[in-house]
């Protein structure tokens, strides 16, 4: 398999949990009511496999590895790009998540949460569309097969980690929650 196999196959993933969200912010326009849990899911889902699981291989594997080569303009142009696109959906999780802690807190908060995951919705496809169509295939080029296969083993490695960190992370926070109320 190709190193960007996996990536391709995330994708599909990120997409049907986007199309969930997006009914999801149009039930909440309708009844004017925000399910506090949906949107903790949206968000878990967002930062540990969209974000952490899938950017963090795009970013701390692929573009580490391409920063190696000597890139096209036009894809040095692209990487910048996604990069920057990576940031802005992080940004609107951080709006999102403080959008639905006001919320809790009984303050108007409704519209810029279903902004935030109306913004998330139409945000991800173009990403994506842009890795897949016009980015994934160019730039294996750059990599022999044997670079690819290195580039695989590292993205297995990485994804192994995950479950590992992401509950390690939790146990630290409710250990110092723990720890500050006695
Ligand atoms: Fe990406
Ligand atoms: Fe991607």
């Amino acid at each position: 398999m190709k190193p960007i196999g996996p990536l391709m196959w995330e994708h599909r993933m990120i997409e049907r949990m986007l199309a969930v969200v997006g009914r999801e912010a149009g039930r909440i326009n309708r009844s004017g009511k925000v399910d506090p849990l949906f949107v903790d899911a949206a968000v878990d889902f967002i930062r540990t496999y969209a974000d952490r699981t899938h950017h963090g291989k795009e970013e701390d594997i692929l573009f580490r590895e391409l920063a190696k080569k000597k890139l096209s303009a036009d894809h040095i142009r692209i990487v910048a790009e996604l990069v920057q696109e990576h940031a802005f959906a992080r940004k609107t999780v951080g709006r999102l998540v403080a959008a639905k802690e006001r919320h809790l807190k009984g303050s108007p908060a409704l519209e810029e949460i279903v902004e935030c995951l109306e913004t998330l919705v139409s945000f991800y496809p173009r990403h994506i569309e842009k890795e897949d169509k016009h980015f994934f295939f160019p730039i294996l080029e750059y990599f022999s097969a044997a670079e690819q296969d290195a580039m695989l083993q590292e993205f297995n490695e990485f994804d192994r980690k995950m479950i590992h960190e992401k509950y390690g992370k939790l146990v630290e926070r409710l250990t110092a929650e723990e720890n500050s109320r006695t």
